[in-house]
């Protein structure tokens, strides 16, 4: 596959994309998101992969929707077109877990897309921010909904009335970003942990991320309900007998995703 606005890397058992419009910062337009999508899928069918990073410069990971594009839109343009919002939703539906790594501008739709990941890590340097009432509209990919879930109604009201943003240690104590890393090690870093991720059991990964997110979108009786079923699913594969023959025997686990 050909990609213009994306680079699509494999670094062992994870999946990198690396968001690629250095001169607009990575400004988020159809073609780009389409091609995140494809991407995504690409990884997600690759039995190989067993956890994706996305990233974008050490300037920007996206300063945004591309305004340029939506300019001079109608309201049957955006509706109809559903522009970049449209494929949104795939970073969600990946079963696999999905790690945004973070450096310089994550604002607007750059906020949206890192809050749609599974977890964030960001650079020193990492600022986030919903800045669209500046320009007479509003967040229209989860600011308004990720962002409150993630930092409370307090902060989120205060960045998406305000435009202001927040730098990477706001981001950490508020609880949008899980660590914060010396920018020029972020990459580095990020893969690791991916690494480590990729290397456990994909199926019990796929069950944490999909109990995880349950969390937000049920109960807490739903959820632990939920989690519970899985849980006792997770004693069916093969892999659970091997992780705890393997601690009993004092060796590393060697897992096979059955
Ligand atoms: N769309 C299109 N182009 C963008 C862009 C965006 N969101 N953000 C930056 N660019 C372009 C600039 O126009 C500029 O291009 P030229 O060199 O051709 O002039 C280039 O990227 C570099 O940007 P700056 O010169 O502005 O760089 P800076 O360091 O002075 O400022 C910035 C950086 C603070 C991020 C500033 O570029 C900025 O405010 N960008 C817009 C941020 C924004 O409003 N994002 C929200 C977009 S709306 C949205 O995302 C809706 C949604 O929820 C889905």
């Amino acid at each position: 596959m050909d990609y213009q606005n994306i680079i699509v890397e494999t670094r062992g058992k994870v999946g990198l994309i690396t968001l690629n419009r250095p001169k607009a910062l990575n400004a988020l337009n159809d073609a780009l998101v389409d091609e995140l999508g494809l991407a995504l899928n690409g990884f997600e069918a690759d039995e190989n992969i067993g956890c994706i990073v996305i990233t974008g410069s050490e300037k920007a990971f996206a300063a945004g929707a591309d305004i340029t594009m939506m300019a001079n839109f109608s309201y049957m343009d955006a509706y109809k077109g559903d522009y970049i919002t449209r494929n949104w939703e795939r970073i969600k539906t990946c079963r696999k877990p999905v790690i945004a790594a973070v450096a310089g501008f994550a604002l607007g739709g750059g906020c949206e897309l890192a809050m749609s990941c599974d977890m964030i890590y960001a650079a020193d340097s990492a600022k986030f921010g919903q800045p669209e009432v500046k320009l007479g509209i509003l967040p229209g990919a989860g600011g308004t909904q990720r962002l409150p879930r993630a930092v409370g109604k307090a902060k989120a009201m205060d960045l998406c009335l305000t435009a202001r943003m927040m730098d990477a240690t706001e981001a950490e104590k508020s609880g949008l970003v899980a660590r914060v890393i010396p920018a020029e090690q972020l990459l580095e870093e990020t893969l690791k942990a991916a690494d480590t991720i990729a290397g456990f059991s994909l199926p019990v990964v796929m069950m944490i991320k999909e109990s995880v997110n349950r969390a937000y979108e049920s109960s807490l009786n739903e959820g632990l309900l939920f989690e519970r079923r899985t849980f006792h699913s997770a004693f069916a594969l093969e892999d659970q007998k091997e992780g705890m023959a393997a601690f009993v025997e004092k060796r590393k686990a060697e897992f096979k995703n059955r």
